[in-house]
């Protein structure tokens, strides 16, 4: 495993917007930017990346907010070896014995050695998994396409991860953040004086990373002037600093990633037809969480034990009721927002049996719209289950209570609700 030294807070955060890393190690106090700040923003840009705090000074006041800001640990200076060892060991954490008892690929797909994975099992993620491994070694491009939050860099890493590439760099580039000059010389680099302002010469992204894979993500967002570039550096497989004749040979692996729909973008002028066939040689798209309600119990388990470890809480159940309501909620906001919500209600509420008063008001309340008359006509008996899974669901799970309310006794309850597996 490679390490990178940043000697400031902005410096360690530009890396970590380029690059993932297994492991931050984090001084408190430092130059520019205090430790605490840098750790804010990991955790709100990097969510997965784990940190652990290194400081001179230590204050019980910066370890307890720390650990709320989610490092792993906190180590005092100076510290021995073993003791980074041994924190790095309860990092890795208690192997999860159900996950790993079933064959991998049935949960999902790993993506690095790491215990993070792809998680899904519905047919849809199963043939999605089946892809990434099919085109993961060849050194095709992939364009991943789906709305916000389905995945998209999850399966762009995985990609990577599974290549033949995978000693080799990975750059993320996320086309949206820079304004144009600068993205250009951040992946050209530039020789001195070849703009005002280009005070020293400086290599560029496909430099440094040369023989790498390269995740341009958000790519609709590439002005038209880096498009004509890029088509040129795809076909050519050579580059120019900006302000430079000599020519680079290049040799990179380009996945890209867009949930703007690229053939909308082309009939607006704005994406070139040309670099669109050149970046999606493979289209992966990814379905959004609504139309694979299945995989929300294998989501919602993943991130409880995730969020409980990271917070070092006991792992609390969820109740029936309250995973039928995550499972009901529509997520526009898909994977990411379930894990947001999860990782929210560990925090909020200190209970070992997650109930639906439990979940945030605006997804228990979305249950109030049970729809007596759907598009599709249906028979009498799908309007009981309907039914009786709604009374359910407003009742939180509680048999008696919905048994009164539906004007039945208990037990012919109990009998529906296994008939129609509501259970
Ligand atoms: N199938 C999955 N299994 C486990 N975690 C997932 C899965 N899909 C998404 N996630 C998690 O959800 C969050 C959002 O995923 P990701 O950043 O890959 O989405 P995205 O499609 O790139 O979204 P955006 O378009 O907004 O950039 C991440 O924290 C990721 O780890
Ligand atoms: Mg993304």
């Amino acid at each position: 495993m490679a390490s990178v030294l940043a000697a400031t807070g902005e410096e360690g955060l530009s890396l970590l917007e380029h690059q993932a890393f297994d492991l931050v190690l984090l001084d408190i106090r430092m130059p520019d930017l205090d430790g605490v700040t840098v750790l804010r923003h990991i955790r709100s840009r990097h969510p997965a990346t784990p940190v652990i705090m290194i400081t001179g000074y230590p204050t019980i006041d910066t370890a307890v907010e720390c650990t709320k800001l989610g490092a792993e640990d906190y180590l005092v200076k100076p510290f021995r070896l073993s003791d980074l060892e041994a924190s790095l060991s309860k990092l890795e954490g208690p192997q999860e014995p159900d996950a790993d008892s079933r064959p991998a690929a049935e949960r999902g797909l790993r993506i690095d050695d790491s215990r993070d994975r792809i998680i899904g099992e519905s047919p849809e993620m199963q043939s999605l998994f089946e892809k990434i491994l099919k085109v993961a070694p060849t050194d095709s491009t992939v364009l991943i396409t789906g709305e916000s939050g389905t995945g998209k860099e999850l399966v762009a890493r995985a990609i990577y991860a599974h290549s033949l590439r995978k000693d080799r760099e990975f750059v993320a580039v996320d086309c949206s953040s820079l304004v144009e000059t600068l993205l250009e010389s951040e992946l050209f680099g530039h020789v001195k004086g070849s703009f005002t302002g280009a005070l020293e010469t400086k290599h560029g992204l496909f430099e440094l990373a040369n023989q790498g894979t390269f995740f341009f993500d958000e790519i609709s967002n590439l002005s038209l002037k880096i498009q004509a570039k890029l088509l040129r550096v795809i076909q050519e497989r050579e580059f120019m600093k900006v302000g430079d004749q000599k020519k680079v040979r290049l040799d990179i692996r380009i996945l890209s990633a867009s949930n703007r729909d690229l053939s909308e973008c082309i009939s607006a002028g704005t994406f070139r037809e040309d670099l669109f066939y050149r970046l999606s040689v493979v289209p992966v798209h990814l379905p959004p969480l609504r139309s694979r309600k299945d995989d929300v119990p294998l989501l919602v388990n993943h991130f409880v034990n995730k969020f409980s470890h990271r917070i070092r809480r006991e792992i609390p159940q969820v109740s029936e009721a309250a995973m039928e309501i995550l499972k009901e909620y529509a997520w526009p906001g898909n994977v990411r927002e379930l894990e947001h919500t999860i990782e929210r209600v560990l925090i909020l509420e200190d209970t070992d049996l997650i109930r639906p008063r439990h979940l945030p008001s605006f997804i228990s309340q979305r249950q109030g719209d049970f729809q007596m008359f759907s598009e599709e006509p249906f028979s009498l008996e799908e309007l009981e289950k309907q039914y009786i899974r709604f009374v359910l669901l407003k009742t939180g799970g509680q048999k008696t209570r919905a048994a009164e309310i539906l004007g039945i006794n208990r037990k012919t309850l109990g009998l529906k609700i296994k008939k129609y597996g509501l259970g």
